[in-house]
């Protein structure tokens, strides 16, 4: 299948794409970005990542490149023009191209990107058999709330995941209590049955596919604490997962050495992903009231 991308106001074939070797973005890491998952051709919770993509932008003081309604055209047109059913858009817009000084400078347009690509749905990837979770000290800096490109100890934290057999590791902080994966947000069930999740600051992304768990969970009576965990509250844990808009629900059955329940996926993470995946296919006009 051939993907195509967009840059600054041209569709092209992925292949041919390119942006500035003084874009921002690339040599200060000068930039935001957004991934929303494609579900039968359509956005899946849009308005809470265009929101968030709102606050990220405003955070680092990036004039949005585009109107709301425009940008969702644009992304309309990568899906259209891209021929998947399931898949995944990226958006990364960037302070745009200046002579390199660290200041951020008197004139420059942002650069707007947007590629896409399908993407496998649950119950066709190894993941649903159940994941290891490693886990290391949170490097990262202090304003996580921030969807910045600036991944580097994300980069590193997979990578190390990856090496030890496992496919995320979960970071903590200087108190020992869990902040989120590298690229996912990270949910125990303890033993009393409560659905925990750190709650929303600057240590975290408020990740779109959390809230969206979040509100399906109460729709469903299930009791949410949003609350920190430590790695030892996930060693005891009746069951453990990671959410994001590319993982969805992926069940953990192991962190570092310790085996979570029987080491298979638990009956409440399966139910809670079925739950989701029913919402993901009901479409937009379905969106939950937030
Ligand atoms: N990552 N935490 C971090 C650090 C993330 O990078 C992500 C998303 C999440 C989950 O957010 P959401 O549910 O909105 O996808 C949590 C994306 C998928 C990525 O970087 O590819």
């Amino acid at each position: 299948m051939s993907r195509v991308s967009y840059v600054n106001g041209r569709y092209l074939p992925h292949k041919e794409v390119n942006v500035h070797v003084e874009d921002r973005g690339y040599q200060f890491a000068d930039g935001v970005y957004e991934v929303i998952l494609v579900k039968n051709r359509l956005l899946v919770d849009e308005i809470p990542h265009f929101d968030r993509l709102q606050r990220s932008l405003k955070a680092l003081e990036i004039p949005s490149p585009m109107k709301r309604q425009a940008l969702k055209m644009v992304l309309e047109e990568v899906i259209n023009k891209n021929k998947f059913k399931d898949g995944i858009v990226y958006i990364q817009i960037t302070r745009g191209v200046a002579r390199r000084d660290h200041g951020f400078p008197k004139f420059s347009k942002p650069t707007l990107v947007i590629t896409a690509r399908s993407l496998k749905m649950p119950g066709e990837i190894a993941e649903s058999k159940g994941a290891k979770v490693i886990t290391l000290p949170d490097i990262r800096w202090k304003r996580c709330d921030i969807k910045s490109v600036s991944l580097l100890p994300n980069v590193l934290g997979k990578q190390a995941a990856r090496t030890a057999g496992a496919q995320e590791a979960w970071q903590y902080d200087e108190d020992g209590f869990i902040t989120e994966g590298t690229s996912t947000n990270a949910w125990i069930l303890d033993q009393n049955d409560n659905l925990i999740t750190r709650y929303l600051d600057e240590a975290i992304l408020s990740g779109v596919t959390r809230l969206t768990v979040i509100n399906l969970a109460k729709s469903e009576g299930i009791q949410i604490v949003e609350h920190p965990f430590s790695i030892d509250d996930v060693k005891n844990c009746k069951e453990a997962f990671f959410t994001s808009s590319t993982s969805f629900l992926t069940p953990v059955t192991q962190i570092d050495d310790t085996i979570i329940g029987d080491g298979t996926p638990g009956e409440f993470t399966k139910k809670l992903l079925l739950s989701y995946m029913n919402y993901i296919d009901e479409g937009p006009q379905n969106e939950l009231e937030r």
